[in-house]
């Protein structure tokens, strides 16, 4: 063995030994959304931009923050599309982002880009909800903090409140839900608590729409089995972000156990799954299940063929995230 085979083979060692060393120290790895070391360590790989409310240059949509509570650290985002004009209110969207409950925030760059063009092309003002993220915060939190900026949204029915855009420009006969991949979990469990619970029974939603939503269950269905690999960082997601939950099969994961779907709050759903998404047979899935159970509504999915998962965040200007766009501004208004 000469010298160079020996130091590389030296080298080799050390390499390895530092690697399982560093997986030692790891409690948990759910990449690319979150790394979690023994030492308490977090760190997370996408999602961590800021970007500061404003008035877009381009469409001139407004956005503000608002704190909901300051105890709890709750905020949220609002926006008012440009020329807003007083009488004529806006149909309302509450949305939920996506980030598989650990990452992202109403405040990074993909979702105030997103509720920029949105709100500019659906002339609609939105609440884009800031709720905590796990391991710090693990659910049920995010669903509590959901609900609460729900509850704060409503509470300006009929003028009261006190956030000025709400009161002046909300049109709380035509209120949304919308959400994506885990916000669109968040959003539908919205809509069945308005279902079981509406804290105004004034107001009725008009509509949801999921794009992507995060649904699981513990029995595959669809061709899931063949991708062992992404299933297993979907289920991680789930039982990492909620410890303490009943599993893969929780109703809050698998609408097809909650004996409560048929009350979901809200009379029409517009489901958007993506063909290369492992989660599509979940969102198919999801709509089955809606009309099984009973609920008086109407469900309706769109499959975008050789898109992956929210292929509309990752790639707004591609022509198939700007026809959705234009799909869901003509839900968001009829
Ligand atoms: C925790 O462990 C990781 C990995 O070894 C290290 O990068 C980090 O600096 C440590 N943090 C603390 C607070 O010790
Ligand atoms: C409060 O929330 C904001 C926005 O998510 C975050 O940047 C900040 O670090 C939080 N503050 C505390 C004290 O947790
Ligand atoms: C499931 O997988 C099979 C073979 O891998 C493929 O032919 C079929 O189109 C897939 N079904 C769906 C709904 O994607
Ligand atoms: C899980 O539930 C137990 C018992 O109800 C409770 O003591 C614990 O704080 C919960 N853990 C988390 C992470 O919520």
């Amino acid at each position: 063995m000469n010298f160079t085979k020996i130091s590389a083979l030296i080298l080799f060692q050390i390499l390895l030994l530092h690697s399982l060393s560093q997986a030692s120290e790891i409690l948990y790895d759910i990449y690319p959304f979150i790394r979690v070391y023994k030492n308490g360590t977090i760190q997370r790989f996408i999602g961590q931009g800021y970007a500061p409310p404003s008035t877009d240059p381009t469409n001139k949509v407004h956005s503000k923050d608002i704190k909901l509570s300051r105890n709890l650290n709750l905020s949220a985002r609002i926006y008012l599309p440009r020329y807003p004009i007083s009488p004529h209110k806006l149909p309302l969207l509450i949305y939920f982002h996506g980030g598989g409950f650990f990452t992202e925030s109403a405040f990074s760059p993909t979702y105030h880009n997103y509720l920029n063009s949105l709100v500019a092309k659906a002339r609609v003002i939105a609440v884009s909800v800031n709720y905590r993220l796990a391991p710090e915060y693990p659910l049920p939190i995010a669903y509590e903090d959901s609900w609460l900026a729900l509850k704060w949204t409503f509470s300006h029915f009929k003028g009261n409140g006190n956030e000025p855009w709400l009161k002046k420009y909300a049109d709380f006969g035509h209120v949304y839900l919308g959400g994506d991949s885990a916000g669109g979990n968040l959003a539908h469990q919205m809509a069945i608590r308005i279902g079981l619970e509406n804290p105004d029974p004034g107001i009725e939603l008009s509509g949801m729409f999921l794009n992507c939503p995060f649904f699981l269950g513990k029995k595959a269905i669809g061709n899931e089995s063949e991708n062992a690999y992404a299933e297993a960082l979907l289920e991680k997601l789930w039982l990492y972000a909620y410890p303490n939950s009943s599993g893969l099969d929780d109703p809050l994961v698998n609408p097809g156990m909650d004996p409560s779907l048929k009350n979901l709050g809200c009379k029409r759903v517009l489901v958007y799954v993506a063909g290369n998404d492992l989660l599509r047979f979940r969102g198919r899935f999801y709509k089955q299940e809606l009309e099984k159970s009973g609920w008086n509504g109407k469900a309706k999915v769109v499959e975008v063929k050789g898109e992956d998962h929210v292929f509309n965040l990752a790639k707004p200007k591609s022509s198939k995230a700007v026809e959705m766009l234009k799909m869901l501004a003509y839900f968001l208004n009829s």
